[in-house]
């Protein structure tokens, strides 16, 4: 790479830049990648458990019988036949949608981008739970939004908060441009969001004349419990913007997720995709439709799952075992993570560095979930890639740096 001391381009970049700031898994990613570590840090499918020979399969028949149109340019919204699919995916959550309101974008997170590129000026107040999902962060202070974040609990995100918060803004003459939530098996925090609550955002949307985003790449991995219908199949007054994406039922190799929004938002949507690739990937879209033809896509969930379930348990039992009694962990129904919590005074990101150096293990601190890099006692475990011996060493690991560092603490405190 060519050096050059100092930034000498400093005076070209915008002003949006200067919040710019990169999201700390995506930092995390060359650690993860280091073969002497055990990283419980990604939040990467278990890819290898999907089938080789269905994948060759799929992209065989795709290559021989519509190689031209899988190598042309497409629709900036994407294929109709892709729609009709994601139309059954969602129906899988008992999620009624018209295929023409829903648009193909480049990943879950295009969506995320799209949603704040078209609805936030700079300075417009946003609102998300406490913590949000890391990825997420980047955007919004891309677009110089100022973000206000509500704490969630077991149940997701505290709806008494949320009201105190909406009022104090209706009163300071501030509408938020829009409410993001994770309502499934939430990243970092593993929670979902109770029914209850569900009926209460859903209400106070109408109420208030607000829009939700609802963001729910983990809906269809759940291990135990009941199902618990969507914000979007719940609301009746057009208030709920929905993003999905492949990514955890598929790949997230092909980068193909989802928006489903009202027509008028839609047109928006789709001017904003227009500028940003024109459409989305025709090979990767056609990649999807045979495999969707060919195979019943359910089954390789149901066979994931049951690793992802696996490996949870494993992850649960180490942590009861390695971790100090005073701190607390979620306990995820589905998804990829759970959410530790330690004594006040340690900072898991000074934690991950001893973790790194003198133990070879990764995971992710809680302050990337936070716009104001607040939450610096929690930590994002991951149990999606790692196997169940390495889940058990890991946490041993990370339970004797805790360990070290809690003993030290109270040494200095006499
Ligand atoms: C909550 C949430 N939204 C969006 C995304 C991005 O999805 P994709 O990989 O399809 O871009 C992720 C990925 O981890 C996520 O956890």
């Amino acid at each position: 790479m060519t050096r050059i001391d100092f930034d000498k381009y400093e005076s070209f970049y915008s002003r949006r830049t200067h919040g710019m700031r990169s999201s700390v898994m995506r930092d995390l990613m060359a650690v993860i990648a280091m073969p002497d570590v055990i990283s419980l840090a990604g939040g990467l499918p278990n890819t290898e458990s999907f089938p080789a020979r269905t994948l060759d399969k799929v992209m065989h028949e795709v290559a021989m019988k519509t190689s031209a149109a899988a190598l042309q340019y497409g629709p900036t919204d994407g294929f109709e036949e892709t729609k009709q699919n994601i139309v059954k995916v969602m129906a899988e959550e008992k999620t009624v949608v018209d295929p023409n309101d829903v648009i193909i974008t480049t990943g879950g997170q295009q969506g995320i981008d799209l949603v704040t590129r078209i609805l936030v000026d700079p300075g417009d107040t946003i609102i998300t739970e406490a913590p949000t999902y890391p990825g997420a962060i980047p955007s919004f202070v891309s677009f110089e939004a100022n973000v206000i974040q509500i704490p969630l609990d077991d149940d997701g995100i505290r709806t008494g908060l949320l009201l105190a918060e909406l009022e104090r803004l209706e009163k300071a003459g501030t509408r938020p441009k829009f409410i993001y939530i994770i309502p499934n098996f939430h990243n970092p925090a593993g929670v979902s969001l109770s029914m209850e609550r569900r009926l209460e955002i859903v209400e106070m949307a109408k109420e208030y004349e607000l829009i939700i985003i609802e963001d729910n790449p983990y809906g269809q991995l759940r291990f135990e419990g009941e199902q618990l219908p969507t914000l979007y199949s719940l609301d009746d007054n057009h208030n709920v913007i929905y993003l999905s994406t492949f990514s955890k039922i598929i790949s997230p190799g092909i980068r193909l997720g989802w928006m489903v929004a009202p027509p008028p938002l839609l047109a928006k949507f789709n001017l904003g995709k227009q500028a940003a690739d024109l459409c989305p990937s025709t090979l990767a879209q056609m990649i999807v439709n045979q495999y969707f033809k060919d195979f019943r896509w359910q089954d390789y969930v149901e066979e994931v799952i049951k690793v992802y379930r696996t490996r949870r348990d494993a992850m649960l039992a180490a942590l009861t075992e390695y971790f100090p009694e005073e701190a607390s962990w979620t306990h995820p129904q589905g998804g990829f993570y759970i959410w530790a919590t330690l004594p006040e005074y340690l900072d898991t990101v000074d934690l991950l560095a001893l973790a790194l150096e003198e133990q070879k293990v990764a995971f992710v601190p809680g302050s990337g979930a936070w716009v104001d890099g607040s939450g610096a006692n929690h930590m994002r475990l991951s149990f999606s890639v790692a196997s169940e011996e390495q889940i058990d060493e890991g946490i041993k690991r990370i339970g004797k740096v805790i360990r070290e560092q809690m003993d030290l603490y109270k040494a200095l405190q006499g």
